[in-house]
Formats: structure tokens, C-alpha cells, sequence
């Protein structure tokens, strides 16, 4: 989908392709790159690649690697110079990005090593300076850049051109942004880890490049480029300076592209086809402007907002008003089963069958809980046959911390000939865990006893909500196992054990979440075996039978116009879940310190969830409840 009218244009000033998926976008980005190093290579001409790292460019190099080993294409005449590198950790450090580009690329096509380059990270502070220069210097000596891949942080950086940078900024040694520390905890087991440093190309140095292209997957990636693409060129967003290059192009998915005008409010850019859908959308988000409830906007609250059309279509606010208002009451259930003998033509699920059999899938433990422990509590007393399958172990999010906690007691008890086994395993555990030191990869052993503590912290969190251990299945999805965090690849094995499972349960209901986010992330890969294996099923009767509900994670709960059921919890149910979720020990705040890194860790956000979308109701004109978990309504394209 590309921007065409001129309205469009005037609002985005940067051309930009939604595409269905990143692997469709990557594979038009990647085509462009092979045809380039394929004309240079006629012309007997080098091609100069500017690369990035993160989850954004894998699935490129990915694609790149396919055409490198099924297209014959080579890149033994490619030059290539990466955006940036940690600052203090050498190439070799599991983190760096150097060791990242190798892992990702340069080991898999025949690109020459003296080729590649990637910013020192381990250069002195006084040669600091003199090293960027040089970067710099190779870069104009190679001829400059042909094609430079982005991708964008969520405070806006391009490399990492933090906000505060300007236009003209070239190689040098920056602080990175709190919320870039944050986004890349998990990679460093702990955000204590992370480098607060780095040396990143400028963005001057990004704008001199012949041709850009960001990429941006995912709804976390939304807010900031709608910014980009939209709002005036600032420092405190260094991206919006790709607004003047000549030659750039955003190619992003479609949850990327879900806050440009044109998708969030296609009213205010152009003629729409007011479906019922579009409707509901642009009628909630006329009360959320406007600040009133919904039976209380009036037919010049409609004009004055793109909206006289449907006016004309349906006639007055009055009769659009009563609609939207008992459609969006219809969502509201405290049955999320199904309520058994009721007249179900205006809830959420059906009345029948009952009892269901309910499968809530969540990606790593916690994630059930997280975002739907009071309807988790709701199913089991109302009688459904719940199952609760925790897709992976989690285990690399476990601290190391808690694991020595952990070995301390199994040791105390061998040793007091309480356990019945002596300390072996325990004092094996210890060993790797001082032999890897921080960022040492952890061992089968250690990786096993972290699955471990999550497991029991599940069973803890279940018997809070009511929910009992033996509702509670482990999968311990392969892919997991022998990934790292944005390094995860599912395979047919994954698909297998969902499929197993699915068989097995042939639910009534699943609630899944991963819709929509970054691909590279869990919960992503998880929604997307269920996907595989539902539709390696989708003759089997129970699955034209099957509902399935989506839920989101904190901070991304669905908007309102795409609620399809909500569940309100009472005081007393919102503080169970609240229990619930701080039963996860080893997820708590790694980082507890400041008042205001607290407020970012979810940990110790769960005081906040399902907050936003009971106020929203309230303020519609709806009931006023303390929380709502809310689901949105999806059907597998088969
Ligand atoms: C990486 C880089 C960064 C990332 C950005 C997005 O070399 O320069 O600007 O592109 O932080 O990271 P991901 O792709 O992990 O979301």
C-alpha cells in the first residue's frame, strides 16, 4: 500500500510501503540490494552497504543468505560499514555487533572480512576521537555509502543518534538514551549490563548515504513512526531528518504503520467506505477527541471531524450515537466462557457448549496472568475446563541471582541429608554459573534449573487465581531452548508439539496473544506456530468450532473501537490478579532503584493494568469498574 493523494503526502513526508509482513517487505528491500551489487558488479564497480543490527534487519540478512546460496548472488565485491557498536565490549562479546553482523551475515555469504567494518568498540576514550574521524575517512575512501539500512528506537534514534542529535552529527562516541538501555535489557540479562555507551555513525553520516531504507516491524514501533513520517523535523526525534533525503523509503508492516493518519483516522485524508467497522472505529475516537461520552456528541461534533459523510449515510449523531453505544455495552461480559442457559444473541461468546474447553496459551509464564488473570479466575469457578499451556520456558529471563538462591537451598538441604540426593548437580550449577561470568552463554544445566524456578512460580501464580497445578501445562517449545532473545528461529518441531497439543484439547476457545508484534519477538513466534498448526488442522471439525481470542500485553492493550469482549474485575478480583502476577519473584524490577525507572519496569506496572481501558469505558458512558481485560475476536486466514 503506498501513499498517493496528495492530502496523504501532505501529512507524510516520507514515501512510505506497508507491507503484509517484514518478510514480504525484506524481500523487496533485499531484491533492491541484489540488484544494485549486481549492476555495480557488471560495471566492475564495488557496491558500499551501510548495515544495521537489532531484531529489524534479521529477516534481510536472512533473505540476503537465501539469495547469496539459491540466486548465486555474491557479495565478494561488497563493502560493508555498520551504524554503530556498544562502546566497551569487543567483537567477540555475545552482545557486540560485530559478533551480531557475523552471526547474522558475514559468516554465510562470501563478503571479505577486510570488506566489513564495524565501529571499535573497544578503542580508548582519548582515541575515541581520531577512530571516528578514520570511520568516517573509509567511508569517503570506499566511495560512499550506496544503500544504508535503518532501523528506528523507540526514542527516534537512527543508529543510535539519541534525541539531541542533530543533522550534521557525524561518527562519534555517544550516551545512550535510558529508554534504548531499557528496550535492550533482556539482551543483556539485566539492564545493569547494558553499555551506557556506544559509537554510532552521525546522522549527517546516515543522510550522505545515496539511499535509505528503514525498516520498522511491529505495533511497538508505531507511535514513533507516525512521529517520523508526520511531525515536523526535530532533534528530540533524529529520525524526522530523513524527511530531507532525496532517495529514502520506510517499507514497515502493518502494525508498524498502525498510528499514520491514514490507517489510525483515514476520515481526516479522504473519502472512506464507512463499514460497520469504520464506523465504530471513527465514532470512539470522536468521543476520545472530543472528550464526551458517546450519547452526548452532537451532529456538529461529527462535521467539524472529517466525519459529515457518514452523517449523510446514516442520518442523525442521535441514531449513530444509541448504535455505537449499545454495540460497544454488548462487549461487556463477566462470562468469558460463555454463560450456560442465557440468551446469548448480544455477548461476547456463546452460551454453548458448556462446560468449555478453554486453552489459554501464554508465550513465557507470566504473560497469562499479566493480561488476563481475573478472566484465568473467571473460567475456572464458572466450571470451563481450562488448560493453561505455557508455550516456553522463559528461562533466559530468569536472573542469574535467583538461580544462586536457589542452589544455596538444594545444597543446605543435601547436606543436612534432608533432600535424600547429594549436592552435585548444585555444586555443577555453581561452577558454570562463576565460570560464565555476566555474559557467558548459560549451560543445559542452568538454563534447566532457570525453567525450574519459572515453573514453580506459574504453579504459585495459578493457585492464587484459583486455577489448579494440574490445569497447567508446560511446552517447552524447542525454539526457545536453542535461541537467544531476538535470535529465535521456530521450526517444524515447534509446530509438531502445538498441533500434539491442540489434537489432544480440540478447544472450545483459545486465548493467544503475539498478533501484531515485533517478528522476532516470543510471543510473536509463538502466535505464529499456533498459526502453522492451526492450519495444518483446519479441517478438523473442533476447529470450525473453535473461537479465538487475542490478548495484549501491558502498555498495549487493544484500542477500544477493537474490543470484541471485556471483562470487568471487581476491586477484590483486580488485587487477586495483582497477587497472582507478583508471584513471578524471578521477573521482579532488576533495576529497582529511582522512582522513575520503577514506573517502566512491568513488572511493577501490574497496579496499572486494565486501568486505561475501564477508564475509557467510563468515559464513554459506559459502567465505571475498577479493571477490564479485553479480547479482541480473530480468525486464521486459511
Ligand atoms: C542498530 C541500530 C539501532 C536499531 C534500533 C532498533 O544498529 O542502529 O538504531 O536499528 O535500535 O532496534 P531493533 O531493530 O532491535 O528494534
Amino acid at each position: 500500500m503506498q501513499s498517493t493523494n496528495s492530502e496523504l503526502n501532505q501529512r507524510e513526508k516520507i514515501p512510505t510501503h506497508i507491507y503484509e509482513s517484514a518478510d514480504e517487505a525484506c524481500q523487496v528491500v533485499a531484491s533492491a540490494i541484489a540488484e544494485l551489487i549486481r549492476d555495480r558488479e557488471a560495471e566492475g564497480k564495488p557496491t558500499v552497504l551501510g548495515l544495521a543490527t537489532g531484531s529489524t534487519p534479521v529477516r534481510l540478512y536472512r533473505e540476503l543468505i537465501r539469495m547469496h546460496q539459491e540466486e548465486a548472488l555474491s557479495f565478494a565485491n561488497v563493502v560493508t560499514f555498520n551504524l554503530d557498536e556498544y562502546y566497551g565490549l569487543d567483537g567477540d562479546h555475545p552482545e557486540s555487533y560485530r559478533r551480531f553482523m557475523r552471526d547474522q551475515l558475514f559468516d554465510h555469504v562470501d563478503l571479505k572480512p577486510e570488506n566489513t567494518h564495524v565501529p571499535d568498540g573497544r578503542v580508548e576514550r582519548e582515541a575515541a576521537y581520531a577512530s571516528c574521524h578514520a570511520y568516517e575517512q573509509a567511508i569517503t575512501d570506499a566511495g560512499g555509502i550506496d544503500i544504508q539500512i535503518l532501523g528506528i528506537g523507540r526514542t527516534g534514534h537512527i543508529g543510535f543518534n539519541e534525541p539531541g542529535s542533530g543533522p550534521e552529527t557525524l561518527t562519534r562516541l555517544v550516551t545512550l538514551d535510558s529508554l534504548t538501555r531499557r528496550d535492550a535489557a533482556r539482551d543483556f540479562l539485566g539492564e545493569a549490563n547494558v553499555p551506557r555507551h556506544a559509537i554510532t555513525m552521525g546522522v549527517g553520516t546516515i543522510l550522505a548515504a545515496r539511499q535509505v531504507f528503514l525498516l520498522a516491524w511491529g505495533e511497538g514501533k508505531a507511535s514513533v513512526i507516525a512521529r517520523t513520517v508526520e511531525g515536523a523535523p526535530t532533534e528530540a526525534i533524529p529520525a524526522t531528518f530523513l524527511q530531507r533525503h532525496a532517495n529514502c523509503r520506510f517499507c514497515i508492516d502493518r502494525a508498524a504503520a498502525g498510528q499514520l493518519t491514514r490507517i489510525s483516522c483515514p476520515w481526516l485524508v479522504g473519502p472512506v467506505d464507512w463499514t460497520p467497522e469504520m464506523t465504530r472505529k471513527a465514532v470512539l475516537w470522536l468521543a476520545g477527541k472530543t472528550g464526551k461520552s458517546l450519547l452526548k456528541l452532537i451532529d456538529e461534533d461529527y462535521t467539524e471531524n472529517g466525519m459529515a459523510d457518514l452523517l449523510t449515510e446514516r442520518g442523525r449523531a442521535y441514531d449513530v450515537n444509541i448504535d455505537l453505544f449499545n454495540i460497544t455495552q454488548h462487549t461487556i461480559t463477566g462470562w468469558p466462557g460463555g454463560k450456560p442457559g442465557a440468551d446469548d444473541s448480544n455477548r461476547p461468546e456463546r452460551a454453548d457448549p458448556f462446560p468449555k474447553r478453554s486453552l489459554v496459551l501464554s508465550p513465557e509464564p507470566l504473560d497469562d496472568v499479566y493480561s488476563m488473570g481475573g478472566t484465568l479466575n473467571r473460567l475456572t469457578t464458572q466450571g470451563h475446563l481450562l488448560t493453561v499451556a505455557y508455550q516456553t520456558t522463559g528461562n533466559l529471563a530468569v536472573p542469574d541471582e535467583d538461580v544462586r538462591g536457589a542452589i544455596e537451598l538444594m545444597i543446605e538441604l543435601a547436606d543436612g541429608g534432608q533432600s535424600g540426593t547429594d549436592n552435585s548437580f548444585a555444586r555443577l550449577v555453581e561452577r558454570q554459573l562463576e565460570a560464565k561470568g555476566s555474559f557467558g552463554a548459560d549451560t543445559a544445566e542452568i538454563r534447566h534449573l532457570k525453567g525450574l524456578i519459572r515453573r514453580s512460580e506459574a504453579r504459585a501464580s495459578a493457585r492464587t487465581l484459583g486455577v489448579s497445578n494440574d490445569r497447567l501445562h508446560f511446552m517447552d517449545l524447542p525454539f526457545y531452548e536453542k535461541g537467544r532473545y531476538r535470535r529465535f528461529v521456530a521450526e517444524d518441531a515447534d509446530v509438531a508439539a502445538m498441533r500434539a497439543l491442540l489434537d489432544s484439547l480440540k478447544p472450545h476457545q483459545i486465548f493467544a496473544t503475539g498478533y501484531g508484534h515485533d517478528p522476532l519477538s516470543v510471543p510473536a513466534l509463538c502466535f505464529d506456530i499456533l498459526c502453522r498448526a492451526l492450519k495444518e488442522c483446519s479441517h478438523a471439525d473442533w476447529v470450525q468450532d473453535c473461537i479465538i481470542w487475542l490478548y495484549r500485553g501491558p502498555g498495549q492493550e487493544w484500542e477500544t473501537h477493537e474490543i470484541d469482549m471485556a471483562v470487568p474485575l471487581s476491586p477484590d478480583e483486580f488485587e487477586n490478579k495483582i497477587q497472582g502476577i507478583y508471584q513471578h519473584q524471578s521477573q521482579r524490577s532488576q533495576s529497582a532503584g529511582t522512582a522513575e525507572k520503577k514506573t517502566h519496569n512491568t513488572w511493577d506496572l501490574a497496579h496499572q493494568i486494565n486501568q486505561a481501558t475501564a477508564a475509557t469505558y467510563d468515559a464513554l458512558g459506559l459502567a465505571d469498574y475498577e479493571a477490564i481485560e479485553c479480547f479482541k475476536r480473530w480468525a486464521p486466514a486459511h
